[in-house]
């Protein structure tokens, strides 16, 4: 059975839609714990609700951020994590943490990266409404050090509509990623995701 560690910063809807996913039996993997780097997150009560563990490792209790991820690689490390969902964490991830788990961290990203990368909800929507594009979408990709660009899982695309406002993009977008997330993931429970020369292939 896949162990999997979630980590979040904020409202934790990604959170939640995996754990229901493994509440209702349609992802086979156990939650072992959700990590956050801000206490106050909605996705502690999100965890709390599903019976997830939870810790906080907040920057502040660290003399360095090389300190707080060792921490953060530490926790997922005791809880038996092999696999490691990134659900709205707002802190780059160190070396340290990646590569204690070589392509077993993956994060969605509400873009279709390559394209608007490198930026937090909501401005890769909002970079995707200034570009005119017309099918926005999310990204799940394996995290590497390179932010935003290790290999791609998997990707949804959402028309973007003539009178779409930021707000009505990140919702339709949003829709996808609780669906591709926890599908993506069951991949992995399921042995089905190989990477290759940084391309990953889906079996
Ligand atoms: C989502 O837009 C996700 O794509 C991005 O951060 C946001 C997190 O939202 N990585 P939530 O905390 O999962 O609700």
């Amino acid at each position: 059975m896949m162990h999997l560690g979630l980590l979040a910063s904020g409202r934790g809807s990604n959170a939640e839609a995996i754990l229901a996913a493994i509440a209702e039996g349609r992802l086979d993997a156990d939650a072992a714990v959700l990590i956050t780097d801000q206490p106050g997150a909605r996705a502690l009560d999100v965890a709390a609700r599903f019976g997830v563990p939870t810790e906080s490792v907040t920057r502040s209790d660290f003399s360095s951020r090389v300190a707080q991820q060792t921490a953060i690689r530490d926790s997922l490390l005791r809880h038996g994590v092999d696999m490691v969902a990134l659900a709205g964490f707002a802190a780059i991830l160190d070396p340290v943490v990646v590569d204690a788990l070589t392509d077993r961290i993956v994060n969605i990203h509400p873009s279709l990266l390559p394209a608007f990368g490198g930026t937090m909800a909501p401005e890769p929507q909002a970079a995707a409404l200034r570009a005119g594009v017309k099918l926005a979408g999310c990204t799940v990709h394996i995290v590497t050090v390179d932010i935003d660009a290790g290999p791609i899982v998997a990707q949804a695309a959402v028309p973007v509509l003539p009178d779409d406002t930021v707000e009505s993009l990140v919702a339709r977008i949003l829709v996808e990623e609780h669906r591709l997330y926890p599908t993506v993931l069951g991949w992995f429970a399921d042995g089905r995701v190989t990477i290759s020369d940084g391309v990953a292939s889906v079996v």
